[in-house]
C-alpha cells in the first residue's frame, strides 16, 4: 500500500503505477510505470513510507526522556535512514531531485513534530507520575528546629549586671589582653611583688619589654585604671564620678582541676566620687546579695588583702545549701565566699588621674562561674567550657 494523504505542497505520494505531485495549481500526475524518474523515484518514495511509519511506531514506546532522546538520534540523527536520503541526493537526476525532496523534507517534518508532541506527552507523564509518587503529606509534623541559648555564664553574667543596672553601674568594657603595669603597676602591685603569685599569668609577649611585657588580664581590676582615666581626661580638674560595672573574661596560669580554670569570667565594680564610704561599699554589696540570692540571704564581711584596695574585705553568704548549719558545700564552715573588695587604694586613684585627698570610692570584684556553681551545687567548674551539651542544656 502506498498511499499517504498529505496536505504540504508540493506533496508526492505513490498510489499504485502513480505518482501524484500537488502544486499550487493542481494536480500533476505521472505514470510511473512509463517514466524512469517513477521508478527511481518510486522505490525512494517508497522508502520514505516506510521510514517514516517505522519511525512513528517505534515513537509509540518511547515513554521516558532517555528514550525520547535515543530516538530522535536514530531517526533524525545524522546517521539516521532518513539523512542518508539526504545525502543521497547528488546521485539523482535533475527531474527526481525536487520530488524526492520535498517528499524527505515532509518526512522530517512529520517526524519532528510528532517528536514534540511526544516530548510534551512524556513530560506531562513524568509531572503527573512525580506528582503521584511524591505527594506531600501536609498533616506531617514539621522537624524541629534546635534553637541554641546563652551559655550558663552569660545568662549569669546578665543576672549580675541587670542588678548592678539596676543600681546605677554603667557597663564599661575593657581590654583582655593587657600590659603589665595596668593589670599589676597602677594597681599597686610592684614588679616581682610577692602578692603576684595570686595570679600567676599568661604572657602574650615579654621580649624586649622589660617590666612591661603583654599578658592575658589576670583579673579585670586594670579596668579600673583605664575608665577612670578616661573618665579623669573628660575634665582634669575635677573629674566626675564614676559607677560602672566591667564584665569580662580573666585569665589565669593555673592547674585546671574541679575548682580551678584557666579562664572564667569576672564582673568588677568601681564607683569613684566625693564622700564615698565602706557604708556604701556594704550597704551596695549586702543590697546586691539579697537581689541575688534572696531578700532573707545573710552576708558577713571578713577582713582581707588586695594591694589595690584598703582596707580589704570578702563578702561571704549564708550557705544556701544547709542553711548556715554545716554541709560539704560550704566546707562546714555555714559561709560561702562571693567577691572581694575594699575602698580603692589612694595610690590607685592617683594613677587613675583622681585626687586622693579629695575623692574615694569603693570596688569589688566577683565570679559568676562561682556563683551559679554555689547557687546550682555544680561541682567541678570543668564543666563550664567542657562543651557537654548535657550539661549545657540544663541552663
Ligand atoms: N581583682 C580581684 C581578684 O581577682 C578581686 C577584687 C576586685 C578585689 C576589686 C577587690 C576589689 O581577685
Amino acid at each position: 500500500m502506498w498511499v499517504v494523504p498529505r496536505e504540504f505542497p508540493p506533496v508526492p505520494f505513490v498510489d499504485g503505477r502513480f505518482l501524484f505531485v500537488t502544486i499550487d495549481r493542481g494536480r500533476w500526475t505521472i505514470d510511473h510505470g512509463l517514466l524512469s524518474i517513477v521508478t527511481f523515484g518510486g522505490s525512494m518514495l517508497d522508502k520514505l513510507n516506510e521510514i517514516e511509519r517505522a519511525a512513528l511506531e517505534s515513537l509509540q514506546s518511547v515513554q521516558d526522556q532517555a528514550a525520547l532522546d535515543a530516538w530522535r538520534v536514530s531517526t533524525l540523527g545524522r546517521n539516521s535512514p532518513l539523512m542518508t536520503v539526504f545525502a543521497g541526493f547528488g546521485k539523482l537526476s535533475k527531474e527526481e531531485r525536487p520530488i524526492i525532496g520535498a517528499a524527505a523534507n515532509h518526512v522530517k517534518v512529520v517526524l519532528e513534530s510528532a517528536l514534540a508532541e511526544r516530548a510534551q506527552a512524556v513530560k506531562a507523564a513524568v509531572l503527573a507520575k512525580s506528582l503521584e509518587e511524591e505527594e506531600l503529606d501536609v498533616t506531617l509534623p514539621g522537624r524541629t528546629v534546635h534553637i541554641g541559648r546563652l551559655h550558663p555564664s552569660t545568662l549569669q553574667l546578665r543576672r549580675v549586671l541587670d542588678i548592678l543596672a539596676e543600681m546605677g553601674f554603667q557597663v564599661y568594657t575593657s581590654r583582655e589582653v593587657e600590659t603589665d603595669e595596668m593589670n599589676f603597676q597602677m594597681l599597686n602591685f610592684p614588679p616581682h611583688h610577692p602578692a603576684r603569685e595570686m595570679q600567676d599569668s599568661f604572657y602574650v609577649e615579654a621580649e624586649g619589654r622589660e617590666d612591661n611585657p603583654l599578658l592575658l588580664r589576670t583579673h579585670t581590676s586594670p579596668g579600673q585604671i583605664r575608665a577612670m582615666r578616661e573618665y579623669a581626661a573628660m575634665a582634669p580638674e575635677n573629674p566626675p564620678s564614676i559607677r560602672i560595672a566591667l564584665p569580662g573574661m580573666c585569665f589565669r596560669y593555673e592547674q585546671i582541676t574541679a575548682r580551678s580554670e584557666m579562664q572564667f569570667n569576672q564582673v568588677e565594680g568601681l564607683a569613684v566620687g566625693k564622700g564615698i564610704t565602706f557604708s556604701d561599699l556594704k550597704g551596695t554589696l549586702i543590697n546586691f546579695a539579697h537581689r541575688m540570692f534572696g531578700q532573707n540571704a545573710r552576708t558577713r564581711f571578713r577582713a582581707s588583702y588586695f594591694p589595690f584596695t584598703e582596707p580589704s574585705a570578702e563578702m561571704d553568704i549564708e550557705c544556701f545549701v544547709c542553711g548556715g548549719t554545716g554541709c560539704q558545700v560550704c566546707k562546714n564552715s555555714g559561709w560561702l565566699e562571693i567577691l572581694g573588695c575594699g575602698m580603692v587604694h589612694p595610690i590607685v586613684l592617683q594613677n587613675g588621674g583622681y585626687d586622693p585627698k579629695r575623692y574615694t570610692g569603693f570596688a569589688f570584684g566577683m565570679g559568676p562561674e562561682r556563683q551559679l556553681m554555689l547557687r546550682n551545687k555544680i561541682n567541678d567548674i570543668r564543666y563550664f567550657w567542657g562543651n557537654d551539651m548535657r550539661f549545657l542544656e540544663q541552663f
